[in-house]
């Protein structure tokens, strides 16, 4: 090589260097430090806390946009207000995507969607999860249709991965229009509580045609999406703890639906609990914390809880015992007496088929009263709400197992991974209580000429109230018709769960061939 030669060499490595160190500055410093005083971290810095260190591999990072319209065509900021590629988390590969909003507002254009669909392209083919960190102001608005079908595409990906690999959406900014459809069709959704806002149409708009005046953090901040629409799965104090928390569910979850989800070392051992032969109160009415009887069975430390602050009448997350991961689906007796609503029904239905796509064994423990009750609920289609959750477990072939803590009322007791829609193992406690209504209720009905002509109607119905407890308020009858495979001490659970489990762990079930089925939804 000349000196000529040599010297155009260095050149052209000079400029890839100031091509690069221009890519790396996203919008400048300016907007950086925007971004900062926000309490929010840039595409890059939240990369480097995700994925394990060095392991980032960048695709797309010259990527510019196309525009010629409004004055686009003299500001090009490399990368295009995304940052795309691949990395490990805990050694596993994973394909990220992070919006850069110090450019453009993270907003996304033709060619933002279309670094953002490659990689997408690559998670399918190769079976790995893929995580959005959403940062946008929703479709570049100069590049009109362009951005809308960049949406689409992302849109049709993001439910031809569904099912597929695990698709894990973080909020970490103003998310608005397009920004949200696309977390939306993910199994799960993270927020950092005061930074981070999903909504189809802002605070302005809502103003202006329902004239009701309400803030992005009211309208859709982190509690509002956590508490009362259940959109949102988590939420976070800041986008560090929001990062950690995504780190902890890739712990439980497999890459692809081929794979079994990671296990841990287990050495099995003879263990009971006695503190679950006292949990359950006296009396049948009186409430006791699920949450304790989760603690209990599974192995210390583990219980990650999904949806925590939606529908807490109903828990869902993510455990391990023997040092399987298991979907554990829960009624809490502390809240609303644990009853299913259409909340519960739905948050509940979600997680199971999450489960169900991706080799997840599922433990149910059930203490459930019923279906609630009103017209709130019934006008509100409690009918095809409950169905989902009805349909979800009937359509699960992963190993199912179900612990009967105290009450199996009426369709709850179908509905609650019974024997009759494929659970594989049902245990009941003795103080277990199957019926389909509770004794008070059903002694009115069945007995109401009776009570009515006694000369001591109250007395009359506590008789035949015990009549009924005695009868039917037990896992006994269950069990003789081998509905209840066991009726177990309360401090077997744990050890009777993880043999269950062992004994499922091939199980190979097939189901009618067809298309797909038609969920209530
Ligand atoms: C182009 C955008 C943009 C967008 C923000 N910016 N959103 N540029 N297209 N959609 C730019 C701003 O012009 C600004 O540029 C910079 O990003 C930062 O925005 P600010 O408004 O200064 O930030 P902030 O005050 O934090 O407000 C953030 C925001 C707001 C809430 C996201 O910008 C906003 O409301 N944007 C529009 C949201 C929206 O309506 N999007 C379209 C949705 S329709 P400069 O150069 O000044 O720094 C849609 C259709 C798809 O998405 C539907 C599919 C189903």
């Amino acid at each position: 090589m000349d000196a000529k030669e040599g010297h155009s060499n260095i050149k052209k490595q000079e400029e890839l260097k100031r091509r690069n160190a221009e890519a790396l500055l996203g919008g400048g410093e300016i907007k950086v430090d925007q971004q900062h005083k926000k309490g929010k971290l840039t595409a890059r810095e939240r990369i480097d806390l995700l994925l394990d260190e060095g392991s980032f591999q960048e695709i797309g990072r010259l990527v510019q946009h196309r525009s010629h319209d409004f004055g686009l065509n003299k500001i090009h900021f490399p990368g295009d207000g995304v940052v795309t590629g691949y990395g490990t988390v805990g050694g596993r590969l994973v394909y990220v995507y992070s919006q850069d909003f110090t450019v453009f507002g993270g907003s996304l254009s033709e060619a933002h969607a279309e670094k953002v669909v490659k990689i997408m392209d690559l998670a399918m083919e190769n079976g790995a999860p893929i995580i959005g960190l959403n940062d946008s102001g929703g479709a570049r608005i100069q590049e009109g249709v362009l951005s809308l079908a960049g949406y689409a595409d992302i849109f049709f990906r993001n439910t031809l991965a569904s099912g597929v690999v695990p698709q894990i959406s973080a909020i970490m900014g103003p998310c608005a229009g397009g920004a949200v459809y696309s977390p939306a069709l993910t199994d799960f959704i993270f927020m950092v509580e005061k930074t981070s806002y999903m909504f189809v149409t802002g605070p302005k708009v809502v103003q202006t045609v329902t004239h009701e005046s309400v803030n992005a953090e009211q309208l859709g901040g982190a509690t509002a999406h956590n508490v009362k629409s259940g959109v949102a799965h988590f939420s976070s104090q800041n986008e560090m703890e929001c990062i950690q928390q995504i780190k902890r569910l890739l712990s439980y979850i497999p890459q692809n639906c081929e794979e079994n989800p990671p296990e841990l070392p287990f050495q099995p051992a003879q263990e009971t609990r006695p503190a679950l032969d006292h949990i359950i109160p006296s009396s049948s009415d009186a409430a006791y914390d699920m949450l304790d009887v989760i603690t209990e069975i599974t192995d210390p430390g583990t219980f990650f809880e999904i949806q925590a602050r939606f529908a807490s009448n109903i828990i869902t997350g993510f455990a391990r015992l023997g040092g399987r991961s298991i979907g554990i689906v829960a009624n809490q007796p502390c809240e609303l007496a644990g009853v299913l609503d259409i909340k519960a029904s739905k948050k509940a239905a979600r997680f199971v088929r999450f489960c169900d796509c991706f080799n997840i064994p599922i433990l149910v423990l059930e203490d459930v009263p019923g279906f609630l009750p009103g017209t709130d609920q019934e006008w509100n289609a409690i009918i095809t709400n409950g169905a989902k959750l009805l349909y979800a477990f009937s359509e699960a072939t992963v190993p199912r197992v179900t612990v009967i803590t105290r009450k199996a009322y009426g369709g709850a007791y179908d509905v609650m991974n019974s024997k009759h829609i494929g659970a594989d193992i049902n245990l009941a406690w003795p103080g277990a209580e199957i019926a389909v209504m509770g004794a008070r209720g059903a002694a009115e009905i069945i007995f109401k000429k009776e009570i009515s002509e006694s000369a001591d109607p109250e007395q009359k119905l506590i008789e035949k109230e015990n009549e009924y407890n005695d009868k039917f308020a037990n896992p006994y009858i269950a069990a003789a018709r081998g509905f209840i495979d066991e009726v177990i001490m309360p401090h077997e659970t744990r050890d009777k769960l993880i043999k269950a489990f062992e004994m499922l762990k091939n199980k190979a079930v097939k189901r009618p061939p067809r298309k797909h089925g038609n969920i209530p939804l």
